[in-house]
């Protein structure tokens, strides 16, 4: 590193972005937690207001989906956003950062704008299923774990390897 400051910018998912986000998905999810391409490019259509991506000068190196949901609604590995007409929540599905670009504040300012996004829209909560040991992290942002899910959104929460949890955050005070 010589000194000179690291530019990031971040937009909207765009259809074009699928190349880079599955080369990430690979990067960051052993196989049984890849999700398909036909799946991703779905979901890049459906959630595009309100996921987003971070890029650097080689392109894109973050993204996040996010949709609008209810609390306690899970969506399954490899399954379809279900995106509510009356949303109490941001459901983020899934964050990832390439391996060059961890550990520069990437993930959490993704984060931090889909937070600010959504409460310009007077979405009240933001919840997730945290996987790979990543609750410290969510945790670090305001996340707490909430064991009340109803036995359909446990199922859900079952398709997820390891030790899966929801958690829970409210943004608006
Ligand atoms: C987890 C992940 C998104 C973090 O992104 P990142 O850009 O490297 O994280 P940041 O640099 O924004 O770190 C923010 C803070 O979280 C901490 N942190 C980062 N990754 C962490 C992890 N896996 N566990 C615990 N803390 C973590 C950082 O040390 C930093 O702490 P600080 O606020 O005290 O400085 C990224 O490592 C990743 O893509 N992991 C693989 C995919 C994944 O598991 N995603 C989560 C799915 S639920």
């Amino acid at each position: 590193m010589n000194g000179t400051p690291i530019a990031f910018w971040y937009r909207s998912v765009q259809d074009d972005d699928l190349e880079a986000i599955l080369h990430i998905q690979a990067e960051n999810y052993p196989r049984e937690m890849q999700e398909s391409p036909d799946v991703i490019a779905e979901r890049i259509a459906a959630a595009r207001d309100t996921s987003l991506v971070t890029l650097n000068s080689q392109g894109v190196c973050a993204y996040l989906f996010a949709y609008h949901s209810l609390l306690g609604r899970v969506t399954p590995l490899d399954g379809k956003f279900s995106i509510a007409s009356k949303p109490d929540s941001l459901y983020l599905h899934d964050l990832a950062v390439s391996r060059q670009s961890t550990g520069l504040g990437i993930g959490r300012t993704l984060v931090n704008v889909a937070f600010e996004l959504a409460r310009m829209r007077g979405i009240s909560h933001s919840a997730l299923i945290a996987v790979q040991r990543s609750s410290t992290f969510w945790g670090h942002l305001g996340f707490r774990v909430y064991n009340g899910l109803d036995a359909d959104s446990e199922l859900m929460l079952r398709t997820y390897p390891g030790n899966p949890c929801y958690m829970v955050k409210a943004l608006l005070s």
